[in-house]
């Protein structure tokens, strides 16, 4: 019987349906169970747990789940409260790029603030506690935390706080609260982790795999193929306006001589104003075509 691997993802919340949608990429197909916590990969031995986020890092750390997809925001905590225990890390293995947010200090719009030191001697609620923990320790501030599991942004108005650490996106949840962020303390994103324990070489085999049609998932989104004809002796100069791209493919095209057909992979955005640069170094014929799928 083969050994299978599991994905632990966030169960519901800012990054669920990114996880999923990068497992699906990958070519991952499985069936949704009742209970909703645990699907069957159907066409690989890769099965996804659908956890709380919270759970994520201990999980991975402790094998449970040989990979996880888990905010940076959440495993920096896990980090920082394991600091004294001494516990092993999940491994980061990459940024997913996506899930952006930033752990941030806010306050209501008429509390004063003029740096760190404004939060000397006050109270602030969290559920971020090791993080803001070390950020006081590092700028030398006593400030009071208080723990709170959520709800967070109505600390103040209950009168429980007089600042709040959170996380922020949009920055929606601040203003309905008539909240400011005041400073940034973490930017995060998604990240891929996997387990530090040994595996068996045939496990190893599937989570390298994994990591590999991850890898070319993330990549491709913003590459594009391109294909232009250029003036043979604009080569070097339309090389070097490709954004992004390694060396460039040229092919000679039939029955012209002076005139080149170049083909690259751009792994950066291309705007219409890179096209328009292309166009004024000589390139003609010019095509942009996203693409599907890439392995390195
Ligand atoms: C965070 C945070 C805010 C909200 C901010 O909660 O606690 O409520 O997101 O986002 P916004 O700036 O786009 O309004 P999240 O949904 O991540 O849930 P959790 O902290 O309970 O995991
Ligand atoms: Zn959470």
């Amino acid at each position: 019987m083969s050994e299978r691997i599991k994905i632990a993802v966030q169960k519901s919340g800012r990054l669920s349906e990114n996880s999923l949608d990068l497992l699906h990429r990958c070519g991952l197909q499985y069936a949704r169970s009742q209970s909703r916590l645990y699907c069957a990969g159907e066409n690989m031995p890769v099965d996804i747990l659908l956890v709380r986020d919270d759970d994520i890092p201990s999980m991975v750390q402790q094998g449970v789940c040989e990979l996880g997809i888990v905010g940076e925001n959440v495993l920096r905590e896990q980090q920082e409260a394991d600091r004294e225990t001494g516990n092993g890390q999940a491994t980061v293995v990459r940024g997913l790029d996506f899930g952006y947010c930033r752990l941030s200090i806010a306050a209501p719009r008429e509390t004063p603030y003029a740096g760190p030191q404004s939060l000397d001697g006050r109270r602030i609620a969290t559920s971020y506690p090791a993080i803001l923990g070390r950020y006081l320790a590092r700028h030398g501030i006593e400030a009071k935390i208080v723990r709170l599991a959520g709800a967070v942004e109505i600390a103040p108005s209950l009168g429980q706080a007089d600042f709040i650490c959170d996380l922020v996106s949009s920055g929606n949840t601040l203003n309905a609260n008539d909240l400011r962020e005041t400073e940034v303390i973490l930017d995060s994103e998604a990240l891929l982790v996997a387990t530090p324990r040994t595996l068996s070489p045939e496990k190893q085999a599937w989570v390298d795999r994994m990591q590999r049609r991850i890898d070319g998932v993330v990549r491709v989104r913003e590459s594009k193929y391109i294909m232009l004809h250029a003036p043979r002796s604009a080569v070097a100069e339309i090389s070097r306006l490709l954004p992004g791209s390694e060396t460039p493919t040229v092919v000679s095209l039939d029955g012209c001589d002076n005139r080149v057909a170049m083909h690259a992979v751009c792994r950066e955005t291309v705007f219409w104003e890179t096209l328009e640069a292309l166009k004024d170094a000589g390139a003609s014929a010019m095509l942009v075509l996203p693409v599907e799928k890439m392995l390195a």
